[in-house]
């Protein structure tokens, strides 16, 4: 494991600890504090990175075809916590620990395709974030890579 990562594994674990002590909650009811959002934030996206080094993309990712087949993927499999357009999180999602983002927002369109990818292939850990490694072909995968893609320049539905 990286030097940067452990680091900041064991800081997070601390902070958690902390954190847990402070409020001596686990409810997922409040919403998460700024602090705990950034350094979880931190954690991950280092992760993911480091994780994502091996991924490849397989086709040009402005491929119509490509993106309406992961659109179909989406529906299926995604829009139960992302919402149908993936930028309208569900009463699922919103009451995830931590939130389900909006997929077409800055902070999920700052990674790169191939961490993108390997999110939806093995999920994340501690959250609501499940892994499609077992249950989708890679091809898939892509797809609906593709599809999250595409949605940095749509509009949310509401
Ligand atoms: C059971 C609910 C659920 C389903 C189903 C689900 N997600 Fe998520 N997803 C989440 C949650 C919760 C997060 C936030 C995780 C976090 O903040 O670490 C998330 C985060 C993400 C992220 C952003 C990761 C990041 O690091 O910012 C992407 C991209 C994503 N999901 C794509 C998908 C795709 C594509 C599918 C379908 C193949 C899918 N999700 C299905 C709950 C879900």
């Amino acid at each position: 494991m990286p030097r940067f990562f452990s680091g900041a594994v064991a800081i997070a674990i601390l902070a958690a600890i902390v954190y847990w002590i402070v409020t001596r909650s686990i409810s997922a009811l409040p919403e998460p504090g700024p602090l705990e959002t950034r350094i979880f934030a931190i954690v991950r996206n280092g992760y993911i990175h480091e994780a994502a080094v091996h991924s490849y993309s397989k086709a040009p990712l402005d491929d119509p075809a490509e993106i309406s087949a992961g659109q179909g993927l989406f529906s299926m499999a995604c829009a139960s916590c992302h919402g149908s357009d993936g930028r309208s999180p569900t009463n699922i999602g919103k009451a995830m620990y931590p939130r389900c983002p909006d997929l077409g927002s800055p902070e999920v369109q700052r990674l790169s395709n191939p961490e993108l990818f390997w999110v939806v292939k093995n999920g994340i850990r501690f959250s609501g974030m499940p892994g499609f490694g077992n249950t989708l072909s890679d091809d898939e995968i892509w797809q609906a890579t593709y599809y999250v893609r595409s949605l940095r320049t749509t509009a949310k539905q509401k």
